[in-house]
């Protein structure tokens, strides 16, 4: 496996499939071998950009073939389960867009079937690839912030339309904002925490603004099934609280669309804040020195995304070191998320079990 070229298959062509399929061909001894999308025009364009060799316009044709060594799921959420645990079953590696499932039962399935193939499951978690995000990961790791016992995280646009897609629809997305874009957020928090278990969560959703400008439009509003902004605070097994929140609408003093993340520790606060997907996002690092308030900004390196996760994915699938990739992480952050909607349905504290729970 190691030194044999990859035949890497991609399955979907939206915004996510095309930045797979680019990022795994600029990687030596990988080759985009096969496509799948619904639309022809974009299995020709991208197709013959990288010279791709096969075309399907269904999954089940990409995945039946017995020529690829890995599968890209970058297809709605409601397929991710069902393309890669096919695939994992036909003795394919699975990269798997966010979040890893529509819910943790689905996803815990991935995870399974991953540890029965023996065989590699990752899920794609760009942001925590950004060069700003690694800074701010070093700083933690050593000990700049002290114990980090309290954590605020948040994406929010202010204003978004998805229009009548897939992603408005429950049984095709799993929700709105909060596991769309809030399950970056949790990762990027769990990730800089070092993995801390979460037991409690407490949650909310709103669909206030985007149903209001379906109906202003003249549109049925019944047809944005989930929330517009959700979100929750956590509890972890060593005593830390974080608040997260997510938006596709809401009334906010934001650019367009911002994600922030504060982790406050005994020895000092940090604060990363990234407008509009800016290349760079501003680290401040809020400390004491001698008895004072003191503010720094460190110069933090550009970019770092989807190319670093497919270029870390490949890496792993060469060593054969499958074993520590079983989607593990996608699962846990699948598992908080479900306890969001969960508490925010039951409109009361939810209990979250990482080992058998869902
Ligand atoms: N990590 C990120 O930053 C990021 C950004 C955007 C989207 N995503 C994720 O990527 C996934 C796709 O999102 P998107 O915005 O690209 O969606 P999209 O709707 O723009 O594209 C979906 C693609 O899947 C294809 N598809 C659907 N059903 C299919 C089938 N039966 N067989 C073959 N192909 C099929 C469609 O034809 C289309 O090409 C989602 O899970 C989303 O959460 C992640």
């Amino acid at each position: 496996m190691s030194d044999a070229t990859l035949r890497v298959g991609v399955v979907g062509l939206g915004w996510a499939g095309v930045t797979h399929a680019d990022a795994y061909a600029l990687l030596p001894g990988v080759e985009v071998h096969a496509l799948a999308a619904q639309e022809p025009e974009r299995l020709a364009t991208v197709g013959d950009r990288l010279d791709v060799p096969h075309r399907h316009t269904a999954w089940e044709d990409l995945v039946a073939r017995d020529d690829l060594d890995v599968v890209s799921v970058a297809a709605p959420n409601w397929l991710h389960d069902r393309v890669a645990v096919a695939a994992l079953e036909a003795g394919k590696h699975v990269l798997c867009e966010k979040p890893l499932a529509l819910d943790a039962v689905r996803a815990r399935s991935m995870v399974d079937a991953a540890v029965a193939a023996d065989r590699v499951l990752w899920t794609v978690f760009n942001h925590r690839e950004r060069g700003d995000v690694r800074t701010l990961r070093r700083f933690v790791d050593e000990g700049g912030l002290g114990r980090i016992y309290h954590v605020k995280a948040s994406w929010t646009r202010r204003r978004h339309t998805t229009g009548d897609t897939w992603f408005t629809r429950k049984d095709r997305s799993g929700g709105g904002p909060l596991i769309d874009l809030g399950v970056h957020m949790l990762d990027l928090v769990l990730h800089l925490m070092d993995e801390p278990v979460v037991t409690r969560a407490s949650g909310f959703t709103h669909a206030e603004l985007v149903p209001a400008s379906i109906a202003a439009a003249g549109g049925d509003p019944a047809g944005f099934e989930v929330e517009d902004l959700g979100g929750g605070t956590l509890r972890t097994q060593e005593g830390a609280s974080v608040y997260l929140e997510a938006s596709w609408a809401l009334h906010a003093p934001v650019s367009g669309n911002e994600m922030t993340v504060s982790l406050h520790g005994t020895k000092g606060a940090a604060t990363l804040l990234i407008k509009d997907y800016a290349p760079a996002g501003v680290l401040q690092i809020s400390t004491d020195v001698a008895g004072r308030p003191a503010e720094t900004f460190p110069v933090v390196p550009r970019g770092g995304g989807h190319a670093d996760v497919v270029a870390k994915f490949v890496a792993a699938v060469r060593s054969g070191e499958w074993a520590a990739h079983r989607g593990v992480e996608g699962l846990r952050r699948s598992i908080v998320i479900d306890a969001l909607y969960r508490s925010a349905e039951k409109d009361e504290e939810v209990d979250v079990a990482y080992e058998g729970g869902a």
